[in-house]
């Protein structure tokens, strides 16, 4: 029998209710968060799109895992049957534990980053934007131009853009003390990168003798779409391409509270020692000695078989379907996303849906607000709010796109709670024109979208 419906390839083992906040409720929740979806209390939300970090469901052996932590401060068990599972999927030499993502970047950044470098990538995540510019240097996106049109239907739109990463390697004014890239692109609507696209920036930084390193937080679903999409790839396992893919660089940094499958955790690996040493140096002085770097043991044993699980192909055929499946029926009902759906998110098109909303008045941030106040639904903004520049005097320089992100928490929400957000979405696009548009009223210097307040235009 041909197999029509793909389903999620487990089983619900212990339930966590859903707060069902109604309407009133709702529109006060808003006023009093000042329109940050931030602001908002988990039990004033239906359902949590806010992001797909932390917060998906763990498995059974993974429960299981974390009975057998070892919580000695040095040379604990779970660290080392961490570090063999990381060392064998990355291949990597140096497996260095940190408490999530941004403590690996801003260890390795500290590290090899000076004021006035540039470091190029796909498209830098906030965080790790963030990071790079505290140390004074430049965090530059060198996307293919494909990867900035949101309708555009192209397999891999995460791909560096190879003629402007030579450029930049090639102008002796710059010193480029790393190349990243971001799989899949995150900030780029989740786009994945091809192996064609990592060979060639391998090349590149061969040519120029510059390191090269991954920002592997949702590597996993990378390697699927190179496996469903690019020539060579169909008989290979998510675990061979993930493995083919850290191969061609020299490190990397890694959220394990993504394709880690874990409610924390994260690392930082590299092949060269010096580097190492002086990154464990900086470790035990911000997360905590090499052997748990800012974790549990638990935790360690938590992530150490996420990695196992995330490789799984019926995980994976899931993972990536139940995405594009939400993608598929907002787009059938005329609603503009980023083409194709991504891998852990679906990427509403702000700009394109609320023309009437000039960015500086965040028409992303006005969806967001309205699929809120519509169906209890929490995405979030990712446009001129999180990425324009400010200005001393007048509008912020607007961002290059507009977009309301959808972001799946992994094994955690079933067909029929998408089927409810695709409803939600729907019903507000039907009146994307009476949406109005939105002022800041306080914002912080840097990374503003989390605490800012705003007010709605009238
Ligand atoms: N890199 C990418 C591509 C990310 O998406 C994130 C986090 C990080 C680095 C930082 O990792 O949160 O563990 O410190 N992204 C989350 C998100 C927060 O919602 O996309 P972290």
């Amino acid at each position: 029998m041909p197999q029509h419906v793909i389903i999620e390839p487990f089983r619900v083992h212990t339930v966590e209710a859903i707060a069902m906040p109604g309407r009133d409720q709702r529109e006060n929740a808003l006023q009093r968060s000042h329109y940050n979806l931030f602001g908002l209390h988990a039990d004033e939300v239906i359902i949590d799109l806010l992001t797909d970090s932390g917060t998906g469901a763990m498995s059974t052996k993974q429960w299981a895992g974390m009975m057998l932590g070892d919580e000695s401060y040095a040379g604990s068990r779970s660290f080392f049957k961490f570090d063999s599972v990381v060392r064998d999927l990355t291949g990597f030499s140096e497996i260095i534990p940190t408490h999530q993502g941004r403590a690996a970047e801003k260890i390795l950044f500290s590290v090899v980053a000076n004021e006035g470098d540039v470091i190029p990538s796909n498209t830098h995540f906030d965080t790790t934007r963030a990071n790079i510019e505290y140390q004074g240097a430049e965090a530059r996106d060198v996307v293919k131009h494909e990867g900035l049109d949101p309708a555009l239907i192209a397999p891999f739109k995460g791909d560096i853009d190879l003629d402007a990463l030579r450029a930049t390697l090639a102008d002796p004014s710059i010193n480029v003390p790393l190349v990243m890239c971001t799989v899949t692109n995150n900030s780029g609507g989740g786009q994945p990168v091809s192996m064609a696209n990592l060979k060639g920036i391998r090349a590149l930084c061969d040519e120029f003798g510059v390191p090269f390193f991954l920002d592997a937080c949702r590597f996993a679903e990378n390697a699927w779409f190179i496996k469903t999409r690019e020539d060579g790839y169909a008989d290979k396992t998510p675990k061979e391409i993930a493995q083919e893919m850290f191969s061609l660089a020299d490190g990397c940094t890694m959220s394990a509270k993504k394709d880690g499958l874990a409610n924390i955790g994260g690392f930082l690996a590299v092949n060269d020692s010096d580097i190492a040493a002086q990154c464990r140096n900086i470790l035990i002085l911000t997360e905590g000695f090499p052997t748990y770097g800012g974790l549990a043991g638990y935790d360690l044993e938590a992530v150490a078989q996420g990695l196992v699980e995330v490789l799984d192909e019926n995980y994976l055929h899931y993972r990536i379907r139940s995405v594009e499946y939400l993608g598929e029926k907002v787009s059938a009902a005329g609603v503009p996303i980023v083409k194709p759906t991504g891998g852990h998110a679906v990427y509403l098109d702000a700009k394109a849906l609320l023309p009437h909303i000039a960015p500086h008045e965040y028409p992303a941030q006005a969806l967001a607000v309205e699929l809120y106040r519509e169906g209890g639904v929490r995405g979030v903004e990712i446009g001129t709010l999180m990425f324009g520049t400010p200005q001393e005097e007048g509008p912020d320089l607007p961002a290059q796109m507009e977009l309301v992100r959808l972001a799946i928490p992994r094994r955690m929400y079933t067909q029929s709670h998408i089927d409810y957000v695709a409803e939600v979405v729907i019903a507000v696009a039907q009146r994307a024109s009476e949406i109005p548009g939105y002022r800041i009223t306080e914002q912080a210097p840097w990374l503003r979208h989390f605490t800012m307040k705003l007010e709605p235009l009238s």
